[in-house]
């Protein structure tokens, strides 16, 4: 069971928006300081408290499908490597030599084993440390101790976890959280892009539809409404649903028989830092990664939707290009111009009004986190 409304009272709800005129709303007003985009020292906090304590959502497991198969990426701003043992089970490491550290993987494809390119020191996919050349120039050194460092890593809900130290939870983070990627679903593509921004100005703008109308005029906004949309809480985590104006077809049809695919995007933040975007024919994982405070590396896995026919990767190539060049375009350059003023001292404050809940759900989470408060 999954702590967001299925599908039939997702569409109930949203129908009674359209008739009423009304949408999800708080009672809240959240002031988050500017001051907190700003500070290095609270992005440190921010990624080795926090980040670093959290089960954080790292890549689909689509992207390690074979014995070997594995994905090189910082997180948390640490390098790691995430791999595809020979028992099929996936292991993650810090990506550093044991002898002086290098980065052993780079990138992703598929290894038979891990050989450092500086010295040739050789790593087996348990992380073992199974070779050193001219071994005798270290004397009674003892590889079994040697191995790569392990982090603690769990494959779940069709994506693999990293949790790099001490969990800060409460209890277990995934309780209600629903199959995040299906096993049907295709990878399509992942890429890389550096964004200069904070990596909190970035998530904030897939995280309410309040913008809408003045920000997508005429790429969202014609095909859906302004400031309409369904907002749910599951612990720290959370949905927010973008009805598309073709939902309204479904007034007439009894509620167990409606079918919201393509009528929804339904976007997933899965705390703190990934955001899980379900579109008319394609899904988007997007894994928003601090490198400082004004720059973040975002990660995106493009995959096929659930359940889709033989065209289903034709289908969700197109609409992914479409999207990125139109709707997401605007949403990045919106994200580049708050960037680009924020250390103008115009605002002590950014406010959060009662239709962006979900972002101040989030910085409530994080705040209690970096406050050492088990998260919820
Ligand atoms: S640093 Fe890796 S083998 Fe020397
Ligand atoms: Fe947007």
């Amino acid at each position: 069971m999954s702590g967001f409304l299925d599908d039939q009272d997702a569409a109930e709800r949203i129908l009674n928006h359209v008739e009423n005129g009304t949408t999800d709303h708080s009672d809240e007003v959240w002031r988050e300081p500017v001051a907190n985009y700003l500070n290095p020292a609270r992005l440190a906090c921010e990624t080795d408290e926090v980040m670093r304590r959290t089960p954080i959502a790292y890549c689909p497991s689509a992207a390690l499908p074979d014995i070997g198969s594995y994905v090189a990426r910082e997180s948390a701003r640490t390098p790691l490597v995430v791999v595809r043992g020979r028992d099929k089970k996936v292991r993650a490491f810090k990506n550093a030599c044991r002898h002086r550290g290098t980065q052993v993987a780079e990138g992703s494809g598929c290894a038979k084993a891990f050989v450092c390119p500086y010295h040739g020191w050789t790593y087996q996919l348990d992380g073992s440390l199974k070779q050193v050349p001219h071994e005798e120039g270290f004397p009674g050194f003892d590889k079994s101790v040697h191995g790569l460092v392990p982090v603690d890593c769990e494959e779940r809900l069709g994506m693999v976890f990293v949790t790099q130290e001490k969990s800060l939870w409460k209890e277990s983070p995934f309780q209600d959280l629903p199959q995040l990627i299906e096993s049907d679903q295709k990878l399509m593509s992942a890429t890389e892009v550096d964004l200069d921004a904070n990596w909190k100005v970035h998530l904030e703008s897939f995280l309410e539809g309040y913008h809408i109308r003045f920000a997508h005029p005429e790429t969202f906004y014609p095909y859906g409404y302004d400031n309409l949309n369904l907002i749910e809480f599951c612990g720290s985590h959370g949905r927010i649903t973008y009805p598309f104006r073709r939902i309204e077809k479904l007034a007439d049809v009894p509620k167990e028989k409606r079918n919201i695919d393509g009528r929804v995007t339904f976007v997933y933040h899965v705390f703190p830092n990934v955001v899980i975007t379900v579109l008319s024919r394609h899904t988007n994982i997007v894994i928003i990664e601090p490198v400082t405070v004004d720059r973040t590396r975002v990660v995106t896995y493009v995959l096929t939707n659930a359940g889709g026919g033989e065209d289903a990767a034709a289908l969700a190539e197109r609409d992914h290009s479409f999207v990125t060049q139109t709707g997401a375009a605007e949403d990045i350059a919106l994200v580049k111009s708050i960037q680009r003023s924020i250390n103008s001292d115009a605002n002590e404050h950014f406010t959060f009004g009662h239709y962006e809940s979900l972002i101040a759900h989030f910085h409530r989470n994080l705040t209690a986190a970096l406050d050492g408060k088990p998260i919820e």
